[in-house]
């Protein structure tokens, strides 16, 4: 049983580019035959934050990490390794990590890289971080990123997808606990089924047309698997089961912020009550692999989180991907 966790939340940083585009404002700028009252009562989403000129993955990447390291008091020159969870990069290679290690100055060396599971990445960079622990004993902190920005693979003439989805980036460094240290990351989880890879995908990419393409979804089907996934018991249970805990240990959920009707019904199947699960789907819209630490970062920032409480990742996006991760905060 996992009780000493190798890695403890050091720090959290968010970016979100510009000004606010309220459901108003989006249908006004790009004609879309919709109203703001149908978005929020079947998204929950009420606003999203779109990148402007200069502004890209990395830049907001960076913007969250250099925030995440303050709060850590940590300088770049400590920093001991890098992932990024994006599937919106700046560029095909280098990987968007490498381009956060220049901006920062972190030290030349340490290992960067990105990985892509869509919207559950952060989940993924999580285990990527947690493998750097167990296999390099001189290794001290990492800077965990989710970035993305959605902006630039929208058809903003498709009013079911592009109503759903913001830029914005999180970030976390994790640092390597000292012995008898009880907080921190304990269980991890992952999963995917590529067979459902048509319900959610990007329309091109550079083997299959040279370009990015949009997003294209089937919204009723990604909701139902969603929902499925995020709500199964039994795969949290055994999750916890991995530290000695049970599901009523659990005092917070932070899913993927997806649809809030989803994270309603994600909440409600692990038997948590509303307000235990972390929502910020309305202010920020579905920021896919950004979207869990920028939802960690804001509860934070709301003093949400108490010394000693069981916390729960859960992220489902496109491939399907899926994943899970549970933290003694
Ligand atoms: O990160 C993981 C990936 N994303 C998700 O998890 C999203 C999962 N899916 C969803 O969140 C929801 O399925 C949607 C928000 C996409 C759609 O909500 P819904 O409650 O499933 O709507 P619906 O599919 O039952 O209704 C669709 C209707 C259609 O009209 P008809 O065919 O019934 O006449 C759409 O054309 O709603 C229409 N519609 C809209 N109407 C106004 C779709 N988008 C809009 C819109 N404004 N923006």
């Amino acid at each position: 049983m996992n009780q000493h966790p190798l890695c403890h939340v050091a720090g959290l940083g968010q970016a979100l580019p510009g000004a606010p585009i309220s459901n108003a404002e989006l249908i006004r700028r790009y004609g879309l035959e919709s109203t703001p009252e149908w978005i929020e009562t079947r998204t929950g989403i009420r606003q999203r934050f779109f990148v402007g000129p200069g502004e890209t993955t990395a830049t907001l990447a960076a913007a969250a990490a250099q925030q995440a390291l303050v709060q850590a008091k940590l300088a770049p020159s400590q920093v001991g390794a890098v992932v990024v969870a994006t599937c919106t990069p700046d560029y095909t290679f280098p990987s968007v990590a490498t381009l956060v290690q220049a901006a920062l100055g972190l030290p030349v060396g340490i290992p960067a890289l990105d990985v892509n599971a869509a919207c559950s990445g952060f989940i993924a960079a999580l285990s990527v971080a947690q493998g750097w622990f167990a296999t390099q004993p001189g290794l001290e902190a990492v800077l965990v990123i989710g970035a993305e920005t959605f902006s630039n693979v929208l058809d903003f003439t498709d009013r079911s997808t592009c109503v759903l989805f913001g830029d914005g980036a999180g970030a976390m460094v994790l640092r390597r606990n000292r012995p008898g240290q009880t907080n921190g990351l304990l269980a991890l989880a992952q999963g995917a089924d590529g067979r459902q890879a048509g319900l959610l995908h990007s329309a091109h990419g550079v083997a299959r047309g040279r370009v990015a393409g949009t997003v294209q979804m089937d919204g009723a089907a990604v909701f139902k698997h969603a929902v499925r996934q995020m709500g199964d018991q039994a795969q949290v249970a055994a999750l916890l089961a991995q530290s000695g805990h049970t599901l009523a240990d659990l005092a917070w959920l932070v899913p993927h912020q997806a649809n809030a009707r989803i994270l309603a019904a994600a909440g409600e199947a692990l038997g948590l009550a509303a307000e235990r699960v972390v929502m910020t789907v309305a202010e920020h819209a579905n920021t896919s692999a950004a979207s869990i630490p920028l939802a960690l970062a804001t509860a934070q920032q709301q003093g949400q989180f108490q010394p000693g409480e069981l916390v729960l990742l859960q992220a489902f996006g496109a491939g399907f991907t899926w994943g899970m991760a549970s933290l003694r905060w």
